[in-house]
């Protein structure tokens, strides 16, 4: 219990570092908070519209990294590893620690990058085909959020059908666990979650399309 209370703890801590809320103060002074502006979220997609493209690239960089790191971590120190619940819990706070941040009052991004970093150790192959997915959504509708959103019911679907298929077929390459379903099922469900107000949006037709900028001054 000691390992997987320290990992969900190294987990928080890593996703809470707040890139895109940090980039704001470096590039506009103290006293600029990103999350006054756009979607009032901290994510690459608000540092795109609000500060520009090279600093959205090294805050969607460094968010990956938040998910990837902790997962990292338990999966190759075998004291976090935990019979396969370490990797799923640096995940999912790692997640929960981008959304929820401590070090600038609990109030973050979405968490789907920092979960993407994670997803793409948790299950490659999700990761590929839910990129795909992603990318293949915002091509056509130049919405982010809806591309987000369609790559967490891809991570969703694929979780259950490469579990089931890992049930059946034991050799099978990329079978997935019982804690990496659940981190495929939670993540990406509390994600979707997360982009209530996009969603709102998106059916009134006042989301914004990506790299439209926003005025900060
Ligand atoms: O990563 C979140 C993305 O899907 C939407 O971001 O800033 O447009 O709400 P945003």
């Amino acid at each position: 219990l000691l390992q997987l209370v320290l990992i969900a703890c190294i987990g928080y801590l890593w996703g809470s570092i707040p890139a895109g809320y940090w980039m704001g103060k470096i590039l506009r002074g103290k006293d600029f908070d990103i999350r006054a502006y756009g979607s009032h979220k901290i994510g690459a997609t608000n540092v795109l519209r609000t500060l520009g493209k090279i600093p959205a690239l090294i805050v969607f960089l460094f968010d990956l990294t938040k998910g990837v790191l902790p997962t990292l971590l338990s999966l190759l120190v075998p004291f976090f590893y935990a019979a396969g619940w370490g990797p799923m819990l640096a995940a999912l706070t790692a997640l929960l620690g981008h959304c929820f941040p401590l070090f600038i009052g609990f109030r973050g991004g979405r968490g789907v990058l920092t979960g993407s970093g994670a997803l793409l150790l948790i299950s490659p192959l999700t990761f590929v085909i839910g990129l795909i997915t992603t990318l293949g959504t915002i091509a056509i509708s130049r919405y982010v959020s809806l591309g987000s959103i369609v790559g967490c019911l891809t991570t969703i679907v694929c979780g259950l059908i490469f579990f089931f298929i890992g049930l059946s077929q034991p050799t099978f390459i990329a079978k997935v666990s019982l804690p990496n379903l659940i981190f495929m099922l939670i993540g990406p469900t509390l994600v979707i979650l997360f982009h209530y107000d996009n969603i709102g949006r998106l059916l009134k037709g006042t989301e914004r399309k990506i790299g439209q900028k926003i005025s900060t001054v």
